[in-house]
């Protein structure tokens, strides 16, 4: 039993020394930086019987060994050394500093583990090239956005007015020496009217630039022929009344002042035609202002007009027409005259035989039977009649 026991507690010993042994080894963590940002190489050792540590850059050259330096590099300084530890610092990282980075537990033999250092390119503010203003409306524009030093490649997005443009080349190009890359995207579109104004921004994402993301635009400016319309106050202009014309233009630029025509020629009563701008005020209108009014807007782009067809009409046309509106007249006088006159007939038909009616109830059924006239003329009438003759009667 005794023996059993110590073996027992032997081998406890046996498993702790195992796992001493065994947490004797270093570990490190890959570490991901941004140019010309720090970054800190980790060494831990769990277990250590006070071995030396040390680290070395891809070039195999010693960095630290335990606390002391061994590179003549001031970017690199140490963090913490002890018998658990060794961490260093690299400030100002460039994009040559990436690579394998060893560290060494000086057991025997020799245990290592490596970090990879990854330096990442930050993109810079991205140029549009191609840009002119203004364009001339159906005209193609060209837009080039372009932003070197990205590693890994950026991504680049265009927007115009904030909504995504999908369907854009998109270039990259490896800058060999510095390992980073210059990409670029065009947009190639034809422009309309309806882009005047708008913004176009060229966007680059890039995981160095932490969600934020650089951006360039450039807002439109298009120019186009003028679109006219002519809006009249009245859309019944009687004689004697006033109408304004109102021309609206639009065009870029802007079309100002408008010409105002009759007929293919210049306005014929100045006095009582006022141009005021875009208006054309016709006051005191008379039936000889009939004709084809026209408008037209220029601007250094081209040209455009419209034309609108001015009738004045005659405020009393309505007593002198001939034709069916008259008719109808004739025929509601005629039906109103019919109806009156009925009406007036079975009125009078209606009192004289409740008179007779009076007559017969006084002579107490004398005479039974109404006059043969009232019989035919309302049926129902006479049978209410004889009901009352009736009641008369018991
Ligand atoms: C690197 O270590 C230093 C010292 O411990 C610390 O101040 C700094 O924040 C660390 N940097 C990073 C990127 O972890
Ligand atoms: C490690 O070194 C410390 C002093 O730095 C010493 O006190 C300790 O006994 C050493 N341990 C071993 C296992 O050598
Ligand atoms: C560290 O980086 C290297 C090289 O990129 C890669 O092969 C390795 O799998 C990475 N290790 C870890 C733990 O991420
Ligand atoms: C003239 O304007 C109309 C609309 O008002 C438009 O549809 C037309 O395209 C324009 N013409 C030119 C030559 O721009
Ligand atoms: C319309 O013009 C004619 C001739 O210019 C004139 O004789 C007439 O009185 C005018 N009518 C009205 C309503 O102004
Ligand atoms: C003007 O137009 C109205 C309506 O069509 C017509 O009755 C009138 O005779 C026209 N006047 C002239 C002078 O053309």
């Amino acid at each position: 039993m005794i023996w059993g026991k110590s073996f027992i507690f032997l081998f406890q010993i046996c498993g702790t020394l195992e796992k001493h042994f065994q947490g004797q080894f270093p570990l490190t963590q890959n570490v991901t930086v941004v140019e010309g940002g720090t970054a800190n190489l980790t060494c831990r050792v769990d277990q250590n019987d006070n071995t030396s540590l040390q680290w070395s850059n891809p070039a195999q050259q010693t960095l630290y060994f335990d606390d002391k330096k061994a590179l003549r590099d001031n970017r690199i300084e140490l963090v913490r050394a002890s018998w658990h530890e060794l961490s260093i610092s690299v400030s100002d990282v460039s994009l040559s500093d990436e690579g394998q980075y060893t560290c060494s537990l000086f057991t025997m033999p020799v245990k290592t583990s490596k970090a990879f250092l990854t330096v990442l390119g930050v993109p810079e503010k991205p140029q549009i090239s191609g840009f002119i203003s203004p364009v001339i409306e159906g005209e193609r524009m060209q837009l080039t956005c372009k932003t070197s030093g990205s590693k890994p490649a950026a991504d680049i997005r265009w927007f115009k007015n904030d909504k995504e443009i999908k369907d854009v080349k998109y270039l990259k190009e490896e800058d060999a020496n510095r390992r980073t890359f210059t990409v670029s995207s065009t947009l190639d579109f034809r422009v309309d009217r309806s882009d005047d104004g708008a913004v176009v921004s060229c966007r680059v994402d890039h995981e160095s630039l932490n969600s934020t993301p650089q951006i360039a635009m450039q807002v439109l400016e298009i120019h186009y022929t003028p679109s006219v319309k002519i809006i009249p106050s009245s859309s019944w202009p009687e004689e004697g009344q006033l109408i304004v014309l109102t021309c609206e233009s639009k065009g870029k630029p802007l079309p100002e002042p408008v010409l105002w025509t009759k007929d293919g020629g210049e306005l014929p009563d100045p006095e009582r035609m006022v141009v005021n701008g875009r208006d054309l005020t016709i006051s005191f209108l008379n039936k000889t202002d009939n004709g084809t009014y026209r408008c037209e807007a220029t601007n250094p782009i081209g040209q455009n007009s419209t034309e609108y067809v001015l009738i004045v009409h005659d405020p009393n046309a309505l007593l002198g027409q001939t034709g069916p509106d008259h008719a109808v007249i004739g025929g509601i006088v005629a039906v109103v005259v019919f109806v009156t006159l009925c009406s007036i007939i079975l009125l009078g038909r209606y009192l004289a035989r409740h008179k007779g009616t009076y007559l017969t109830n006084e002579a107490k059924g004398a005479e039974d039977a109404p006059d043969a006239d009232t019989a035919i003329i309302n049926a129902e009438g006479s049978q209410v009649n004889a009901e009352e003759k009736k009641e008369y009667f018991i």
